[in-house]
């Protein structure tokens, strides 16, 4: 096998280890100084009351807070249009935006675009080719964007329900589509990456240059094009119900449980659809009210999920269960190329998961069941190309030890 040719297939592995590592650390604080900034505004904007103060209306504000934070006292204003006059220096809130985009595109093309073969085609799933792998995650990164944004124009004046109802149908079928062409674990970061691509894409198309329109038409002395300001509420309100369901998709590829079902994408429909109800709680709470049925019913879809995915119970067989001598053959040889202390197809043991001496196999007797039986996530991508012969070998065993 050409992946033993060592070492630089390994040292290949090992840069790519540090690059998945700065690049998620990078991604995750951008993305927190991104989200943390959006929920602030949001806070803010929702929690707003008019002034007392006639001079503060008289300069045309139309809200304002008091706050407390790190020993400090805040009184943000919100004025109803603009103030009469531009400050000179304006903070711009876009790169939060900007980087989170740029560096979770970096991340995925490490982890998935460059490794294509072991992390996104799944021949259990779909049988296409590495580059076509890929072209379908960078086309529902374009594609997504494209369709989102032609709805918005279509919709502009609707009801923001009837926007939500169809864009949601919209990422159900492209979930749908995915966990049909990709691995489980690729199917749902493409379905959170091109909901942040949208999030972001409206930031970058919409939001600033519209904020830039309005920011000239006032230095000009002519009255700012409402479109601008139409247009931008539009699509952070959007972004404000998708932070929540693009969270999830992110933190998804931990949790094989919920892209391995053959169902998966119902799973990936329930769980997003949950947690834009928790987002517009959060969202009404800020205003004052308190609407429990919101959170309750998402609560009630995660249950649902939680009962869905529960394993079945075992089926205990009269046939003599097989031994752990005779399970080794099959971890030496599907497993222990990557869950060694010297593996071949890694630079280090993944997870610190250990399976290549009988008494580490017995003690990890729980994981091996639980990766390789029931989720099937293991071996990753099926490298190894384990069988269903094998993995009802190791059901058998670890049923067997269970008795
Ligand atoms: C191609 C390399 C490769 C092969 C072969 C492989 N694994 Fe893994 N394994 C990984 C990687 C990578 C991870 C970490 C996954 C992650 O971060 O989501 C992992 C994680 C695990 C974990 C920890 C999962 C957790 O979340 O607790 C277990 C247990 C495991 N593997 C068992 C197995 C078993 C059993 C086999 C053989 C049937 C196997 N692996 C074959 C690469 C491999």
């Amino acid at each position: 096998m050409e992946l033993f040719d060592l070492p630089g297939k390994l040292m290949d592995a090992y840069l790519i280890e540090w690059g998945s590592l700065l690049l998620r650390w990078l991604h995750l604080i951008v993305g927190i100084a991104w989200i943390g900034s959006s929920f602030y505004f949001v806070w803010l904007d929702n929690s707003l009351k008019p002034p007392v103060d006639p001079q503060l209306k008289a300069k045309g504000v139309g809200g304002e807070l008091w706050a407390v934070h790190g020993g400090g006292f805040y009184n943000p204003q919100k004025y109803l249009v603009a103030p009469a006059h531009l400050p000179d220096e304006l903070h711009w809130f876009k790169w939060e935006s900007y980087s989170t985009w740029l560096s979770g595109f970096a991340l995925v093309s490490t982890l998935y675009y460059f490794q294509a073969s072991t992390y996104m085609v799944d021949p259990s799933v779909a049988a296409i080719s590495p580059a076509q792998a890929v072209a379908i995650g960078l086309g529902t990164l374009a594609g997504g964007w494209v369709v989102y944004d032609l709805l918005c124009r279509l919709l502009i004046k609707r009801s923001q329900l009837l926007f939500g109802l169809i864009y949601y149908s919209f990422v159900v079928a492209v979930a749908y589509a995915l966990t049909h062409l990709l691995s489980g674990r690729a199917a749902f970061i493409h379905v959170g990456a091109m909901i942040a691509t949208t999030m972001s894409g409206n930031v970058f198309f919409w939001i600033i240059p519209g904020q830039k329109r309005v920011v000239a038409a006032m230095q000009r002395g002519e009255a700012p094009d409402p479109m601008d300001g139409i247009r931008a509420k539009q699509r952070s309100y959007h972004n404000n119900y998708l932070t929540l369901p693009v969270l999830f998709c992110m933190i998804s590829n931990h949790y094989a449980f919920t892209y391995t079902h053959p169902m998966a994408w119902l799973v990936l429909a329930v769980i997003l659809l949950a947690a834009v109800l928790i987002r517009h709680f959060f969202n009404l709470r800020h205003k004052g009210k308190v609407c429990w049925q919101f959170p309750a019913a998402a609560i009630a879809l995660l249950a649902g999920v939680a009962v869905w995915l529960a394993p079945a119970p075992r089926v205990a067989s009269a046939a003599a269960a097989p031994t752990l001598a005779d399970i080794q053959p099959v971890i030496n040889t599907r497993c222990t190329p990557c869950h060694a202390e010297k593996p071949t197809l890694m630079p280090a043991a993944p997870a610190g998961v250990l399976l290549d001496t009988p008494e580490r196999i017995e003690a990890q007797a729980q994981r091996i069941y639980d990766q390789s039986v029931k989720l099937k996530a293991m071996p990753l991508g099926n490298i190894t190309g384990i069988t269903d012969a094998e993995r009802g070998k190791i059901a058998a065993w670890f049923e067997g030890r269970q008795r």
